[in-house]
């Protein structure tokens, strides 16, 4: 367990029960990847490359073995115009303008636990016991620079972590314009990757593609994680299943612009990188100066998918996410958003919370449209006071009439936005997001605070705070509506290719200010729904607002791409009206409580207009998501039929730890006529144990339900009219509670 290194074969070993990862130094020179994957006993060899001199490839200058070439090494970190006609891993250009690079090997550290990365979210350790760092340091040949390759293996999950620093100890400044987090080559291209890839209201699509000759990238340069591509791949055997088969997942905890490649190469390697996008990056490097990258989690499972995304669910519960909420319970909440948009009185805020409580909801969500005088998405953002003319008994008054009713009190920010229309926009114009003589484009019909200025920050940290110190408020929603364009700031001094990192540094720092200040406030994230849901985020937030889009049939996909990376505490979801606001579908309302019972529940609709029969169901959903949402949340999570896989069917499974409670979500999109559906089987269950199912007779084996199964054929909605004997209707759904009996 933990970190070797081999003297006489110059090769590191990091090992726990289930992966090893080796790595070897050749030639006394280059760090050279040797192996990821299944635990392997202590190492007895070096490198087992066979280098052999390959036409075109070319050879470095000293004395080293014949035919090494850099193009066809398996490389850990990768140097620029050295040979190696791969992507390269960094890119420097020194003070003489040249930006050549080549690392050699300069000896290793090895240390108990994990170090810390100063103003970046990263996973951590407890107990120094739980983990071990290898730092291999590595020097340029030709230039004063040293970069550290850092990684760390933890005890008990199949996970390395790796993040680089550089320092430059020369007289001279140098510019990093490129430096990546992490660069592994694997030895074939026989390789699936899957990545999630998404939009606004269809976040986290799961892709699976064969991986191809030349470089494949996915990568943000929208200032932002964004919709558009989860910074997570995952390479897999072609045969990989739910169940069965290989995964290799980088996932990178950065909220910034990103990106990922894979490359298959003339001789069918694949290398893989992960780090900070180069687009819009340029950071100068001053004599005495040094520089962290963001850190990449590198999860491996053989097998399937449904383990590998239990570890990272593990793993980010329990080394990624912290404070108050991260084992505890998160409430039912409502918020008010599709059930009254920016049109809303304290009044009906009353008459909606009366409504809530009576239903067994714990928090009240106010959402957009209580500060500055916001009645639209025009004005306001920045001015973080409250808007006396829909609240006029202040907002404190209000938060605690909420409170007396029994429930939480709960609000919407968006900090990092500004609108034209507002007192902070007409005393702080400067303080927009814009490069030197460019006009700035507005999103959502607003701009981007520049949070690279600390005055800008701590701006906004004095308005929040005064609201915070004053208000009783149990749960924050920080809310990020649009993506960065013309970045550049207009600060002296700070060049446009340093800006979106020190803007995601600046908002890290604010976070960690205010989370750990009012540590006991729910933090959840947001933009645009799921447009910022990176675990750099989860870091400081322990859940987010999934999507936009409410649609029952539209979460399947959206929560079973969420699943794949994501813990299930960290989902939001809630019920919503019909026909539904983003896409005018009609579904059932037990469908709707059965996807949203999925994640954290909640509702997102005018309760006062809830029918008696809808009240009643309600009821029973709240009622049941309270008796089981520890398995639920905490639990183990179980994709049995991906709606990615299946289509038209999507069934969910969450078991407790002592494997003697279950709940199974079971739906079915659009009906079939005459339709047979075979047994579904269950996961996760104790093979010896004895269990009795809802709406079931008798006692089933353990084994029994996830071998042979059982027949379930989801009901129509008893809101739903019933069609003819063999059509029963679209949007039917079932949940089934599987409880052991001793
Ligand atoms: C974003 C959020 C929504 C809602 C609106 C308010 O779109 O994702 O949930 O808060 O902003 O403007």
């Amino acid at each position: 367990m933990g970190i070797r290194f081999n003297k006489k074969f110059s090769s590191f070993h990091l090992k726990n029960e289930q992966i090893s990862y080796q790595i070897a130094i050749v030639d006394n020179k280059y760090l050279s990847h040797v192996y990821w994957g299944k635990a392997i006993s202590e190492s007895c060899r070096g490198s087992d490359f066979p280098i052999k001199d390959r036409s075109f490839s070319p050879n470095p200058a000293g004395d080293v073995t014949y035919g090494l070439s850099m193009n066809t090494l398996p490389q850990e970190y990768p140097g620029h115009n050295n040979g190696d006609y791969r992507e390269s891993s960094f890119k420097l250009t020194y003070s003489d303008g040249s930006f050549s690079s080549q690392l050699v090997y300069d000896g290793y550290e090895i240390i108990k636990g994990k170090p810390a990365i100063d103003g970046l979210p990263h996973s951590y350790v407890s107990d120094s016991e739980g983990a071990e760092t290898l730092i291999v340091k590595l020097k340029d040949e030709s230039s004063e620079c040293r970069i550290n390759l850092i990684y760390t293996i933890f005890n008990n999950y199949p996970v390395i972590t790796r993040s680089v620093s550089i320092e430059n100890f020369g007289d001279e400044s140098i510019q990093i314009d490129k430096l990546l987090s992490m660069s592994v080559d694997l030895d074939h291209s026989e390789f699936d990757c899957i990545q999630l890839p998404g939009a606004w209201g269809r976040e986290r699509d799961l892709v699976r593609h064969p991986v191809y000759r030349g470089v494949h990238r996915i990568d943000s340069k929208r200032g932002t994680t964004s919709h558009t591509y989860q910074p997570f791949i995952a390479l897999t055997n072609p045969h990989t299943t739910e169940d069965s088969g290989e995964v290799y997942g980088f996932h990178m905890v950065y909220s910034g612009e990103f990106v990922m490649n894979t490359e298959v190469t003339e001789y069918n390697q694949t290398r893989v990188q992960a780090g900070i996008n180069p687009e819009h990056f340029r950071w100068t490097l001053n004599p005495g100066e040094h520089f962290v990258t963001p850190e990449v989690v590198m999860a491996y499972s053989d097998k399937g998918l449904n383990a590998f995304s239990q570890t990272l669910h593990n793993f980010y519960q329990n080394q990624l996410i912290r404070g108050t909420y991260q084992y505890k319970e998160r409430p039912v909440l409502i918020n008010n958003w599709e059930g009254t948009y920016f049109d809303f009185t304290e009044d009906k805020i009353l008459e909606m919370a009366d409504r809530a409580v009576e239903l067994g909801v714990e928090l009240f969500v106010l959402d957009d449209g209580w500060f500055g005088k916001r009645d639209d998405d025009t004005t306001s953002l920045g001015d973080w006071f409250v808007y006396d003319k829909k609240l006029p008994n202040s907002l404190k008054l209000l938060a605690e009439k909420i409170r007396a009713k029994g429930m939480k009190f709960g609000l919407w920010f968006e900090p990092e936005m500004i609108s034209e229309e507002s007192d902070l926009f007409k005393a702080h114009p400067d303080w927009v997001l814009k490069a030197e003589g460019r006009q700035p484009s507005k999103g959502r019909n607003q701009y981007i605070l520049d949070y690279s200025q600390k005055a800008v920050r701590d701006n906004i940290a004095s308005q929040l705070k005064k609201i915070l110190d004053e208000v009783p408020i149990d749960y924050i929603k920080w809310d990020f509506n649009r993506n960065m364009s013309e970045i550049g700031s207009q600060s002296p001094g700070v060049s446009d290719g340093e800006v979106t990192h020190r803007y995601i540094l600046g908002l890290y720092d604010l976070l960690e200010d205010l989370t750990t200040s009012y540590p006991d406030i729910l933090w959840e994230s947001c933009s645009g729904g799921g447009g910022r849901f990176d675990p750099g985020m989860l870091y400081y937030m322990p859940q987010t607002w999934t999507s936009d889009n409410t649609d029952a049939v539209a979460r399947l996909e959206i929560q079973t791409g969420t699943s794949l990376v994501m813990p299930i505490s960290s989902i939001g979801a809630h019920v919503s009206d019909v026909p539904n606001h983003q896409v005018n579908r009609w579904t059932s309302l037990d469908m709707r409580g059965h996807v949203a019972m999925s994640g954290n529940l909640g509702y997102e609709l005018d309760p006062t207009k809830l029918s008696v029969f809808e009240k009643e169901t309600v009821k029973r959903q709240i009622n049941f998501y309270k008796k089981n949402r520890n398995l639920i949340q905490f639990g183990t999570f179980y994709r049995l039929k991906s709606p990615f896989d299946f289509n038209n069917e999507t069934a969910w499974q969450f078991v407790d730890l002592e494997k003697s409670q279950s709940v199974v979500f079971y739906t079915v999109i659009l009906d079939k006529s005459n339709q047979m559906r075979p047994r579904l089987k269950l996961k996760g269950l104790d093979s010896n144990k004895r269990y009795k199912i809802s709406s079931y007779e008798g006692l089933f084996h353990g084994d029994e339900l996830m071998n042979k199964g059982v027949y379930i054929d989801p009901p129509l909605g008893a809101d739903q009219k019933q069609g003819s004997y063999q059509l029963n209707g679209d949007f039917r759904s079932t949940m089934i509670k599987v409880e052991e009996v001793r």
